[in-house]
């Protein structure tokens, strides 16, 4: 038997738990003092809510979810985003009723049968926040704003905010009509897939990656936006100039889910390769109403974790510092144990974040210091009957493998002096 985790879903280990706590607790703090409350959904939700959401003809849809029938034949499917069920969750419960904007904000896995690849799993991770109540644009601001916050708190630099505006229902049914206009002239030059899409659901042809495509589509029209939401659009920049907030506007930004109107953007990060989108989101008017609530307007982000971690490509600060106590006889494990508390209650109360570990199981010495550099241990404390007679162990620092011997007295003072 050699059972194995299933395809493009990956386990969470241990050694990397601090970074997946750290983005989780850094996004918590910053959102809860700016007024989002955390919701949580569950993970399987009836299937026609992404169907009639994302829409029928993106690749989501299409190819990508995880779609099953349970004991009563009815159709199931693992979330492959957190916008609908927030949604759907939005109007079981009328939150319209609780307060006028419903500040939400989910933290989560996503399930979506892509290829995998450095950067594309099948289960990843989101951080997302959704603002349900109002089409004011400041709202699309406060939304952008919150998340170049949240990517720059997680250390992050040199990420580009691309921005587009797809318009109203009419801006965007007026679009696409030009846009089919213009690539059924150049069908001919289209891949497979595009020229079925072309006539199904348009705009999918703007995120084609396929080099012919993409050729065809930088001379595609530009969508021209009514006078509503040109105005909107230009507030949303000015919003976003007025906190100094760069970005980049990207006429060919129309993102894969059917349910956006208006404001859409992206985030993208050099260290991220082929798939270099870190965050998206934008504005999704109807889809509320669409979904049988209230009339309200909506914006909205998810930043993919997995991806932050790769752009980032080291840990997040505050990561605990390992001491490992390796031991030697009975009771050497009884003064490593003593040492190991203190240095833990008199270290710790500086904030410095120390985590011990020791062997119980009388390993030897060899193998113990194998289990410390697994560990990721920064320094090993060696204690055994000659250390306690001369009062007196070594501390070895894994990295430099200097050794020093310091005295039990000495212990913490030795220690924070190499720490801070
Ligand atoms: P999305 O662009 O489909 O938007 O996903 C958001 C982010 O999730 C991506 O930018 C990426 O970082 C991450 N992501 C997506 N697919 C994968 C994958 N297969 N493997 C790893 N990471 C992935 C949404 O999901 C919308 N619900 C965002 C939104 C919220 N719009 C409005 N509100």
């Amino acid at each position: 038997m050699n059972y194995k985790s299933v395809k493009g879903m990956e386990d969470m280990l241990p050694q990397d738990a601090h970074n997946w706590q750290e983005l989780e607790r850094l996004a918590r703090i910053m959102l809860g003092e700016n007024g989002y409350k955390e919701i949580r959904t569950p993970i399987l939700e009836e299937t026609d809510i992404f169907v009639r959401s994302i829409g029928g003809e993106t690749d989501i849809v299409k190819k990508e979810m995880f779609t099953f029938n349970d004991r009563k034949e009815r159709s199931l499917t693992l979330r492959p985003e957190g916008t609908a069920p927030i949604v759907r969750a939005y109007i079981e419960h009328s939150m319209d009723k609780i307060s006028k904007i419903a500040q939400l904000y989910y933290i989560g896995p996503m399930f979506r049968s892509e290829r995998p690849q450095k950067g594309r799993s099948r289960q990843f991770h989101q951080i997302g926040v959704e603002i349900i109540g109002s089409s004011s644009p400041q709202i699309d601001g406060e939304a952008i704003f919150r998340l170049d916050g949240l990517l720059k708190l997680f250390g992050l630099k040199d990420f580009t905010i691309k921005l587009n505006s797809l318009g109203c229902k009419d801006d965007k049914a007026k679009f696409e009509l030009q846009l089919k206009d213009y690539l059924r002239a150049e069908k001919s030059r289209l891949c497979d897939d595009c020229k079925v899409r072309m006539e199904k659901n348009v705009l999918r042809v703007l995120d084609c990656k396929n080099e012919n495509c993409k050729d065809v589509i930088r001379n595609a029209p530009d969508i021209s936006l009514c006078d509503p939401c040109r105005d909107h659009f230009a507030t949303v920049r000015a919003c976003l100039k007025g906190e100094n907030i760069n970005f980049q506007l990207t006429k060919n930004l129309v993102r894969g889910l059917d349910y956006y109107t208006g404001t859409v953007f992206e985030v993208t990060h050099p260290n991220l390769g082929g798939q270099d989108a870190l965050a998206a989101g934008g504005r999704y008017n109807n889809l509320v109403k669409g979904m049988g609530g209230p009339d309200v307007g909506a914006c909205g982000f998810a930043i993919g974790m997995e991806r932050v971690l790769i752009a980032l490509g080291c840990d997040l600060p505050n990561k605990p510092i390992v001491l490992y106590v390796a031991t030697l006889g009975k009771e050497g494990r009884l003064e490593g144990f003593k040492q190991a508390e203190k240095i833990k209650k008199e270290l710790n109360k500086d904030r410095l974040k120390i985590v011990t570990f020791m062997d119980f199981v009388e390993s030897p010495l060899k193998s113990q210091m194998g289990t410390a550099d697994k560990m990721g241990a920064k320094f090993v404390l060696i204690i055994g009957d000659d250390e306690i007679s001369k009062g007196e162990a070594p501390l070895r620092d894994m990295a430099t493998k200097e050794q020093v011997m310091v005295k039990f007295s000495d212990i913490i003072n030795t220690l924070k002096g190499k720490l801070c």
